[in-house]
């Protein structure tokens, strides 16, 4: 008895031991008051506190159900900074969006410095083994690694771009890399190519004379003692970037460049009831309609809205519509409406046949998983290049928002419907995206704790970030081999001369005798 409980007691005691050596102690920034960055971090967040880690998050937006492993800091607004966006008559040249959406930077930089909350932290004197960034015009944040003394890592919504590229040197070519920031992937033809360079010209232009100066001169009248930007930089042991096969195009990434595309995604659950009757009571199939989680269905214009109507309308299949909204004024009875969707859970369901979309990268990667073609009506950020992929990929087809009518929503909506290609497309897709060694959470909870254990892994910064950007590029070695193949031509032609002169003068001598 008394062994047994000897033996009870070490074991209890060595498994606090392990996961006492095992807790992490992770600091996340995510300050983005947008519901889909809270949704991206707040996940992020719950998978390590799951697997046993101490994670601190700070957010715009407060999050509910805590486990009581992590806690959160809520940088509630101090002023009105909400943001207030009237997404529909968001109509600016793409060019454009890349320098407007860099203006975003240094407001969110002041928001999360200024607060007093996020002052208390700094001064708390609390120790982090990593910190965990969401890059999203937040590049002077890359200051607190060095300021807490802290490993850091970035999480990107996005695929490998200009945005994450240069801080771990991750190559990325035009010739073939198509640059994400702008409007969609580029054939590489001859002006694919040129466009193409122009936009990696002026993303380095914008991000040289606009984006660093901008946030070191923000750090500096926060922290007088800290560098220059260009020295914590690349100061970044890890990149979580929101991609994956399947949805993303292959390109080349660096060892510390790791896709947890999909993390978001758990196994479906059961609907609720009632829902679940209306999908399986569906004859011909359902159509399920969101505009995503920022952008409300309610808001759009008036037009629009009545175009749409009728289209519906006249569809045999039934509507499911997330509609923000009481009711919906002359709706036809294969309408239905609800104010919030289990939107996976759905779309798991095999009587979706199709999924209108604004194309955010969440959704796409939801609809993807469940092998569902989709309508994308695309309207900022990177929603139209998501549906262009999807477009290139054949399980899906896309009208720009502003340019919707009767004709044309119910020309591609039957075409979607009728074709079965689209779907068989969506299945093979999905198919891909499954098909991996490890589940997306898996990933993310080692490789943050890979960093903590290997003191931000500084073995897998690649060389190239020692280089300055001729020696990267090559041109000095170009340049030499230039001055070498000058100096050996110029030799070359002087000492032929000389030679031939030798010879002529011997020549002439030989003659006069
Ligand atoms: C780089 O990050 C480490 C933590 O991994 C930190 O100790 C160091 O001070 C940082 N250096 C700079 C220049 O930011």
């Amino acid at each position: 008895m008394y062994f047994h409980f000897k033996l009870q007691a070490i074991t209890l005691i060595s498994l606090c031991l392990i996961s006492l050596s095992n807790c992490v102690r992770i600091l996340g920034i995510f300050p983005v008051p947008g519901t889909s960055h809270m949704m991206a971090g707040s996940t992020l967040m719950r998978i390590l506190a799951e697997n046993g880690n101490d994670v601190t998050m700070v957010s715009a937006l407060s999050l509910a159900n805590l486990p009581k492993n992590l806690k959160n800091i809520v940088l509630t607004p101090q002023k009105e900074q909400e943001m207030k966006v009237d997404f529909y008559s968001f109509d600016l040249h793409p060019y454009l969006q890349t320098i407007v959406y860099n203006m975003l930077g240094p407001d969110l930089l002041e928001m999360v410095l200024s607060h007093p909350k996020f002052q208390d932290l700094l001064n708390s004197g609390e120790k982090y083994d990593v910190i965990i960034l969401e890059q999203f015009y937040s590049e002077g944040l890359r200051y607190l690694g060095k300021h807490l003394q802290a490993p850091l890592i970035l999480y990107s919504a996005m695929d490998s771009c200009s945005w994450t590229n240069p801080a771990v040197g991750n190559p990325a070519p035009p010739s073939f890399v198509p640059e994400l920031s702008v409007s969609g992937p580029r054939e590489m033809t001859f002006f694919g190519r040129l466009e193409n360079s122009f936009l990696f010209l002026l993303n380095e232009l914008v991000r040289n004379f606009m984006v660093l100066p901008t946030h070191n001169r923000i750090i500096k009248k926060y922290f007088p003692q800290a560098p220059d930007i260009s020295e914590y930089y690349h100061n970044v042991s890890l990149v979580l970037l929101n991609a994956v096969s399947g949805v993303n195009d292959p390109v080349p990434k660096v060892p510390s460049m790791i896709d947890i595309g999909g993390f978001h995604i758990k196994p479906p659950k059961p609907l609720p009831e009632d829902l679940q009757a209306i999908l399986d009571g569906a004859k011909h199939g359902v159509v399920y309609f969101s505009m995503g989680s920022n952008i409300k269905s309610k808001d759009m214009p008036k037009e629009t809205l009545a175009a749409i109507m009728k289209v519906f309308s006249g569809l045999k299949e039934t509507v499911l519509w997330k509609w923000e909204d009481e009711d919906l004024f002359g709706k036809s009875d294969n309408i239905v409406i609800r104010k919030w969707l289990p939107q996976n859970d759905l779309l798991a369901h095999k009587n979706i046949k199709l999924f209108i979309t604004h194309g955010g990268i969440f959704s796409t990667m939801e609809a993807v998983y469940n092998g569902v073609p989709c309508l994308t009506l695309p309207i900022f950020g990177d929603q139209a290049l998501n549906a262009k992929r999807a477009t290139t990929y054949g399980y899906a087809k896309w009208i720009k928002f502003a340019d919707i009518t009767e004709e044309t929503l119910k020309e591609n909506v039957r075409e979607l419907l009728d074709n079965p290609k689209y779907s068989e497309n969506a299945k093979y897709r999905s198919r891909i995206m499954r098909d991996k060694p490890q589940s997306a959470s898996q990933l993310v909870t080692f490789w943050v704790e890979y960093v903590a254990r290997h003191k931000g892994a500084q073995h897998l910064r690649v060389a190239s970030l020692n280089l300055y950007w001729y020696q990267y590029l090559l041109l000095d070695v170009i340049i030499f081999i230039m001055l070498c193949t000058i100096v050996f031509l110029v030799s070359l032609k002087y000492s032929t001369r000389y030679i031939l002169n030798a010879c002529t003068k011997r020549s002439s001598k030989l003659k006069t005798h």
